[in-house]
């Protein structure tokens, strides 16, 4: 099974190239899916039919699916919401005020990722199409089960006994409620979920394909996307640049524009290097329904296998040196003095402009020393050694 996630600015056709990756896999026989995690649910417009909550045959294999993120959210949130209710209640909070409060955003969007779990473990589907809410800010979401990872195997279970053992006693004293089972089982059980959809998203069988339109904004943006989807462990196998303009018979406004594209696209070119760089016309009507969106991605692919696995390691791996071990990180387009780094016990506090990400470090480096890092074609190594090791015997 492959999964196919598709991200990028707001309208640059993140979902028409989705929806057209979808249908052109389908029409290769491939069960195919496509589903959004984007609140914006225009996939149902790009197919030019009415989609439901549950995957809908628009065409011979090929299924859509608009997923009621609040349905999802209120199954998998309902009990921890509960409780906090209770006890804004004790607190004095409006019941609707209250309400609003225990809602965290961008949660439905990240629990919209739920039902790609469940899709992907139920053995159905060859193919899995995500359209996803614009700049993956979703996918980074994913990372929050290894952040609270710790708190979640350490701190949990210990709280967990301790309010069951003073639950009597704390309840009437400080009048407000104490959380119960069914609080810790469901946030146990969010916690064990999110971590599988990021553990899937950033396995081998996932990779990301970042959707742009050439212009410099975009590239911009297309460009961080790039260092923190790699931060987070995520694989972009390909860049989508979308809605060129044609070049024949241009009168001059869009000679202006076919020149200005033009010198954005040999930026993408040498930012993206060693990236496959999939083009896509302007067409002169948006392309509507499975027929003009096969026939996009048909020209966007051009003959090559929109399904190939992701070629290389992914953005982590592990190499031995003979003093130790080197942990390799894809950070693109950032220098050595942008990365912050730290190490705190068995993780690895990696920080880029605003996002951080707790690494936590497999057992055989977990016990070893950081000996330095660098940044180095486009990749952050940090070297470990024995603890026993002098810089000397390093070198
Ligand atoms: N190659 C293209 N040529 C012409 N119109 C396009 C093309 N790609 C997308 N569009 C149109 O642009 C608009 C935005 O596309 P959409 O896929 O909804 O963007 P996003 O999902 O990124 O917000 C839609 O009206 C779509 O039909
Ligand atoms: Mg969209």
């Amino acid at each position: 099974m492959r999964i196919l996630l598709f991200t990028g600015k707001g309208g640059v056709g993140k979902s028409t190239i989705a929806a057209g990756t979808a249908a052109l896999a389908a029409a290769k026989g491939l069960r195919t899916l496509v589903l959004s995690t984007d609140a914006a649910h225009s996939l149902a417009d790009a197919f030019g039919t009415p989609v439901g909550s549950d995957p809908t045959e628009v065409a011979p294999l090929l299924f859509v699916q608009q997923v009621d993120a609040q349905l999802r959210f209120e199954q998998s949130w309902a009990d921890i919401q509960r409780y906090l209710l209770s006890v804004l209640d004790v607190a004095g909070v409006d019941p609707v005020a209250a309400e609003e409060l225990t809602v965290i955003p961008g949660a439905e969007e990240v629990l919209a990722l739920l039902e790609l779990r469940l899709h992907a473990i139920s053995g159905e589907w060859d193919v899995i199409v995500v359209d996803c809410a614009p700049t993956a800010e979703t996918l980074r979401l994913l990372a929050l089960p290894e952040a609270l990872g710790w708190y979640m195997e350490r701190v949990l279970p210990m709280e967990r006994r301790l309010v069951k053992a003073l639950k009597p006693v704390l309840t009437r004293a400080a009048g407000v409620p104490m959380p119960g089972d069914t609080f810790f089982d469901a946030l146990e059980r969010l916690h064990a979920e999110l971590d599988q959809v990021h553990d899937l998203l950033a396995g081998p069988m996932a990779s990301v394909r970042l959707v742009m339109t050439p212009e410099t904004v975009v590239l911009a943006e297309a460009r961080r996307s790039y260092t923190s989807l790699s931060l987070f462990g995520y694989r972009v196998d390909g860049v989508v640049a979308n809605r060129i303009f044609p070049t024949g018979d241009a009168d001059d406004w869009r000679a202006g524009w076919v020149m200005a594209q033009d010198e954005v696209l040999t930026q993408v070119d040498q930012s993206f290097a060693g990236l496959p760089i999939w083009r896509s016309e302007y067409r002169s009507s948006e392309p509507v329904g499975v027929a003009s969106l096969t026939r996009l991605a048909e020209d966007l692919y051009a003959g090559s296998d929109p399904l190939a696995e992701p070629r290389g390691a992914g953005p982590y791996r592990v190499t031995r040196t003979t003093s130790g071990a080197v942990l390799h990180l894809a950070l693109p387009f950032v220098t050595r003095a942008q990365v912050g780094l730290a190490r705190n016990g068995d993780e690895l506090v990696v920080t880029v402009g605003s996002y951080r990400r707790l690494l936590t470090l497999p057992a055989g480096l977990a016990r070893l020393q950081v000996a330095g890092a660098g940044v180095d074609e486009g990749e952050l190594r940090v070297r470990f050694r024995e603890a026993a090791t002098t810089a000397a015997q390093e070198r």
